[in-house]
């Protein structure tokens, strides 16, 4: 290579870190937070959830209530104490993550300039110690968003909003891959889905392992792990032993699977962890929750 040549590309990459971390992420400290709680959810797929034998909570579904609106309620039944029995293998769970705690608080955040959505999750690593599936990736961090049209029905064919009502298990069946006796070709989906229809999820994760390149894609009737345009950057670092990631995101998107996000518009957002090399269904993972532009909502992103 030559001299000219090496200094314009070092300059380039100068130039691109600053407009990716120091120009344009927001001052959190300003930024008002949710607290999450995401968690263990063990084989409780879509067709689990919706089966009013098996989970308590399907009737409410089908009448339009959300996830959050039982479990985030002390009064009516809050995931804490089954997410530590589901981890240990005690229900909805026949292969136990020995050493790996059931929940794990994150707090979340959100902003826009205009141009760009900022995501931003923090957390304490949690004690762990487990099988290392992954073996690249000590953490990696996947969002979900959703534009209020992913509808799941249930065996009688009673449909529910489940992209509003209940973030990523719009997309998370009892027949995907890593789940008990399932292929293992087959990823996560939305039945009837696909970009054209509107019936998916817009996806984006980001990987703690050296050199691991963000993903941007989506799922539909499969899950696409490229595609996208929106990703401008994912990036995480751990301080001691509190983890940060942040997503800056193009709002208008503009590639396959990527959701455009209009000022004064509410999206559904649902977002996964994959503590301590963990891989397929062994992440821990938040209910729905909805995410403002510019509106209030769960998790507002105001300007
Ligand atoms: C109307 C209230 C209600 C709604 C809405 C609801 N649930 Fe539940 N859920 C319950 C109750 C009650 C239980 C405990 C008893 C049982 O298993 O049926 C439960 C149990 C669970 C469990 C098993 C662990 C445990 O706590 O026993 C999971 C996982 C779960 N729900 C996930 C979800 C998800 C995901 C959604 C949204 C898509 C949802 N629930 C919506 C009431 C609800």
């Amino acid at each position: 290579m030559n001299k000219t040549l090496m200094t314009a590309s070092a300059l380039g990459l100068v130039l691109a870190g600053m407009a990716g971390s120091v120009l344009a992420s927001p001052d959190w400290s300003k930024v008002p937070s949710r607290n999450v709680t995401v968690f263990h959810p063990g084989t409780s797929g879509l067709e689990w959830i919706l089966n009013g034998v098996e989970h308590g909570g399907a009737k409410g579904l089908k009448k339009g209530e959300r996830c959050t609106g039982c479990h985030e309620d002390e009064k009516k039944h809050t995931i804490d104490i089954a997410a530590d029995k589901i981890i240990k293998g005690e229900k909805l769970e026949p292969k136990p993550l020995n050493g790996h705690v059931g929940t794990i608080p994150v707090t979340v955040q959100a902003a826009n300039d205009g141009t760009n959505l900022y995501l931003h999750f923090t957390w304490k690593e949690p004690k762990s110690g487990g099988e290392k599936m992954d073996k690249d990736n000590p953490v990696k961090l996947a969002v979900m968003l959703e534009d209020n049209k992913v509808v799941a029905k249930d065996a009688k064919g009673k449909e529910v909003q489940i992209g509003m009502a209940g973030g990523c298990w719009g997309t998370c069946h009892t027949d995907a891959r890593t789940m008990p006796g399932a292929d293992d070709k087959k990823t996560k989906y939305v039945a009837g889905g696909s970009l054209a229809n509107g019936q998916f999820y817009d996806l984006m994760q980001w990987k703690s392992g050296k050199g691991a390149k963000p993903v941007d894609g989506y799922v539909a009737d499969k899950r696409v792990m490229e595609g996208g345009k929106a990703l401008v950057s994912a990036e995480g670092k751990k301080d001691g032993d509190t983890w940060s990631v942040t997503f800056t995101r193009k709002l208008a998107g503009g590639g396959e699977g990527d959701i455009a996000l209009v000022s004064g518009k509410t999206y559904n957002m649902g977002f996964a962890i994959h503590n301590d090399h963990t891989a397929g269904r062994f992440h821990h993972v938040s209910f729905g929750y909805s995410l403002g532009i510019d509106t209030k909502a769960d998790i507002t992103a105001a300007k």
